[in-house]
């Protein structure tokens, strides 16, 4: 699988830093407010297992499944979902976990959702943010690193449901996908 990869763009060491680093961040911002972590799925899932492991505090975590409607004439940021919480988040801080940021559709949907839900807070922790995507405004609280406008995979992003497991963040090689 490596060798379809054309180039390590956030090796794993980076991201295992960084990861300890917005864990040891996050844990004194929510000490004390048992704030629960909603992760989306599935990209999420690596990079959400590892912060969770860096928070030192009491916290609950969630998932949330949803895809976009995919018609790219509809850029509302309008998303169906396609697994919900099991938590109610009226009054609970939340806190969106996701691997990565591009259009940015995702995430302002399911924070308006959040504050139509009454959570206390809705706030965002992203791994990737990838600004050059962008066509919804919306902002990420704690943004691990910026990406440059490529096709990237691997620790939970996907190509065609594959590379999710690798431990880095690369750049597929153009045959690939071509
Ligand atoms: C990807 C990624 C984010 C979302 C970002 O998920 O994991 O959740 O897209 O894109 P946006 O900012 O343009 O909304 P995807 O819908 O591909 O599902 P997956 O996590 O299961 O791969
Ligand atoms: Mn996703
Ligand atoms: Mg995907």
């Amino acid at each position: 699988m490596r060798n379809e990869i054309e180039s390590i763009l956030i090796s794993e060491e980076e991201i295992m830093e960084k990861v300890q680093e917005l864990g040891e961040l996050l844990g004194k911002e929510y000490d004390g407010k048992n704030p629960l972590l909603v992760g989306v799925l599935k990209g999420a899932l690596p990079f959400m297992a590892d912060l969770i492991k860096k928070m030192d505090i009491h916290l609950e975590i969630d998932f949330m499944d949803v895809s976009s409607y995919g018609n790219e004439t509809v850029s509302s940021g309008e998303v169906k979902i396609l697994k919900d919480l099991d938590t109610n988040v009226e009054g609970r801080h939340v806190l969106f976990v996701e691997d990565i940021i591009d259009t940015g559709g995702t995430l302002a949907y399911l924070k308006d959702l959040f504050k139509y839900r009454k959570a206390a807070s809705v706030k965002i922790v992203t791994l990737l943010d990838k600004p050059s995507g962008r066509k919804i405004d919306i902002h990420a609280d704690w943004v691990g690193f910026t990406v440059p406008h490529k096709f990237v995979v691997g620790y939970g992003l996907d190509y065609a449901e594959n590379y999710r497991n690798l431990p880095f963040i690369g750049v597929l090689r153009p045959e690939i996908y071509q």
